[in-house]
C-alpha cells in the first residue's frame, strides 16, 4: 500500500465538472439564495436553543450569553472557510469534497466519516427526543400524552420502541422523496414558524426581565463560560448544511458562501437574544441542568402565569426538530452521493431517479439507518459525540482553505476568507479548544467510531476508489 495512494488528491476541476451527475439521472438546480440560507438555518435552530440553553445556564450563570458568543465566534472562523471552499468547489460533498481536493483521499474519507456523526448520527439523536416535545405539546393541548413505550428508546424511561422518532424520520423521508425543491419549500415554512415562536418567546420573556438576574454575571468564572461554550456549540451545528446542496443550487458559486455566512449571523442574533431574554426572566440558579424539556416553555409560563405561552413554545420545538431532521437527512444523502460517485462507498448511493431527480435508494437507506438507530438505541449521550466529529471536520476545512490557497492560487474564488491566513488558523485553534472541552467518554466514542471508519476504508473504499483507474496526481 503506497502512502502516495492514500494521499492522492482529486483535481478540483474534475470534482466540479461532475457536479449533478449521478447514475441514471441528474440532480436538478432549483434552490436560490434564500432557500439555501433557510436550509442552513433549518438545520441549525433546534434542540440547542430550545433545550440545551437551559442545561448550559447552570454551568456559566448569566454568562451563558457570552458562551453563545464564544461558540458563535468559533463557528464563524470555520464558516468563513466553508464559504470560501463552497464558492470554489460548489458540489454536494461539503467538507468531504473539499478535503479530497486539498488533503488527499484518506483525509477526505476521515472527513466523510466524521460528517456521518454530524449528520446521520446527530439526526438520530435529535429524532429520539422528538416524542418528548410532542408529548409536552399534547399534554398542554389535550391533557394527555402518548405512552412512554412508544416515545422513548428501549431502556429509557420505560420505552420499548421509539415510534415517534421513526415517525418523524418517515415524514421527512416522504418530503425528501418528493424532491429537493419541495423539501426546501417545506423547510421555509418550518423555519418561519420556529423563528416566529422564538420571537414570541423573547417578547414574553422581556416582560419579566429583571436586570438583577445578571449580577453576578459570571459566578462560575471563565472555566464555566468555556464549559458552557463547548456545550452550546452543538446549537450552531448545521450552518454548513447549505454546502451539501451545491449541486442543486441555481447559482452555487455566488449563493453558497452567502447562505453559509448569513445563516450563521441570523442564528447568532437569535441565540443571543433568546439567551438574554431567558436569563433575564428567570434567575440562573433556577435552571435545571438535567432538564430534557424545553426550559423556554417553563420561562414563558412563569412570566405570564398562564399555560398557553408554553404550549406555543413547545409547538415551536416540535416544528424546529422536524426541520432539523429534514435538512440534516438531506445533507447526509448528498454527502453519500458524492462519496459514492468517487467510488469510496457502493454505487447504489449515486443512483438518481430520472423522473424525480432524487437519489431515491440512497434516501431510503439513510432513512432506514436513522430510523433503526433512533427507534431502538438510547442515544442520550450521543449529542456530544456528534459535536466532536463536526469540530474535526470543521478543523479540516480550515486547513483545506490554507492548502488550496497555496496549491491552486489560480482557481476562481467567489468568496475569500478575510485576514487570510489568520482566520483559518484561528478556526483550527478554536475547534481544537472546544474539542478539548468535551468529556473523556465522548473522546472514547469518537476514537471507536474512527477505528470503524478506517476498517471500512481499507476493506472497501481504498480498493474501489475511482482514482484507482486514473493516473496518480
Ligand atoms: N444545531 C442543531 C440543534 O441545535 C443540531 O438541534
Amino acid at each position: 500500500m503506497a502512502l502516495q495512494q492514500l494521499f492522492r488528491i482529486k483535481p478540483t476541476d474534475e470534482i466540479v465538472s461532475e457536479a449533478g451527475q449521478g447514475e441514471g439521472g441528474e440532480l436538478r438546480r432549483t434552490m436560490g439564495l434564500w432557500q439555501l440560507t433557510l436550509f442552513s438555518v433549518g438545520a441549525t435552530l433546534g434542540t440547542g436553543i430550545f433545550v440545551i440553553l437551559g442545561q448550559a445556564v447552570p454551568k456559566a450563570g448569566p454568562a451563558v450569553v457570552l458562551a453563545f458568543v464564544v461558540a458563535a465566534v468559533t463557528a464563524l472562523f470555520s464558516a468563513l472557510s466553508y464559504a470560501e471552499l463552497a464558492g470554489t468547489i460548489p458540489v454536494s460533498g461539503s467538507s468531504y469534497s473539499y478535503a479530497y481536493a486539498t488533503l488527499g483521499e484518506i483525509v477526505a474519507w476521515v472527513c466523510g466519516w466524521c460528517l456521518m456523526l454530524e449528520y446521520a448520527v446527530s439526526v438520530a439523536a435529535v429524532a429520539v427526543g422528538w416524542g418528548e416535545y410532542l408529548n409536552t405539546f399534547f399534554q398542554g393541548l389535550f391533557g394527555w400524552q402518548l405512552p412512554a413505550a412508544i416515545t422513548h428508546s428501549p431502556g429509557d424511561k420505560g420505552g420499548v420502541v421509539n415510534v415517534t422518532a421513526i415517525l418523524i424520520v418517515a415524514l421527512c423521508t416522504w418530503l425528501l422523496l418528493g424532491g429537493a425543491s419541495e423539501s426546501a419549500k417545506a423547510n421555509v415554512v418550518f423555519v418561519l414558524i420556529k423563528v416566529a415562536v422564538l420571537a414570541f418567546f423573547c417578547i414574553v420573556a422581556f416582560t419579566a426581565f429583571q436586570t438583577k438576574n445578571f449580577a453576578p454575571f459570571a459566578p462560575l468564572g471563565a472555566a464555566g463560560v468555556t464549559a458552557a461554550a463547548s456545550q452550546v456549540f452543538f446549537s450552531y451545528i448545521g450552518f454548513d448544511a447549505a454546502s451539501t446542496a451545491g449541486e442543486e443550487a441555481k447559482n452555487p458559486r455566488r449563493d453558497l458562501p452567502l447562505a453559509i455566512v448569513f445563516s450563521l449571523l441570523i442564528v447568532t442574533v437569535i441565540y443571543v437574544l433568546v439567551a438574554v431574554a431567558a436569563v433575564g426572566a428567570m434567575p440562573w440558579t433556577e435552571f435545571d441542568p438535567d432538564s430534557t424539556e424545553a426550559s423556554l416553555a417553563l420561562i414563558v409560563d412563569q412570566a405570564t402565569g398562564a399555560t398557553w405561552p408554553g404550549l406555543i413554545v413547545s409547538f415551536g420545538a416540535v416544528i424546529a426538530i422536524a426541520s432539523v431532521v429534514l435538512t440534516v437527512m438531506y445533507g447526509q444523502t448528498r454527502i453519500l452521493f458524492a462519496m459514492s460517485r468517487d467510488g469510496l462507498i457502493p454505487k447504489v448511493f449515486q443512483k438518481v431517479n430520472p423522473r424525480k431527480q432524487v437519489p431515491v435508494a440512497n434516501t431510503l437507506i439513510v432513512a432506514l439507518f436513522i430510523a433503526v438507530l433512533a427507534g431502538l438505541v438510547p442515544l442520550g449521550q450521543l449529542a456530544e459525540a456528534t459535536s466532536i466529529g463536526t469540530l474535526f471536520a470543521f478543523a479540516l476545512v480550515n486547513v483545506g482553505v490554507i492548502v488550496l490557497r497555496y496549491t491552486r492560487p489560480d482557481l476562481p474564488r467567489n468568496f475569500r476568507t478575510p485576514l487570510f491566513p489568520v482566520t483559518p488558523v484561528l478556526g483550527v485553534i478554536m475547534c481544537v479548544l472546544v474539542m478539548a472541552g468535551l468529556a473523556g467518554v465522548t473522546w472514547v466514542a469518537f476514537l471507536l467510531w474512527m477505528i470503524l471508519g478506517f476498517a471500512c476504508y481499507f476493506l472497501y473504499g481504498y480498493r474501489h476508489s475511482r482514482l484507482n483507474s486514473e493516473a496518480p496526481q
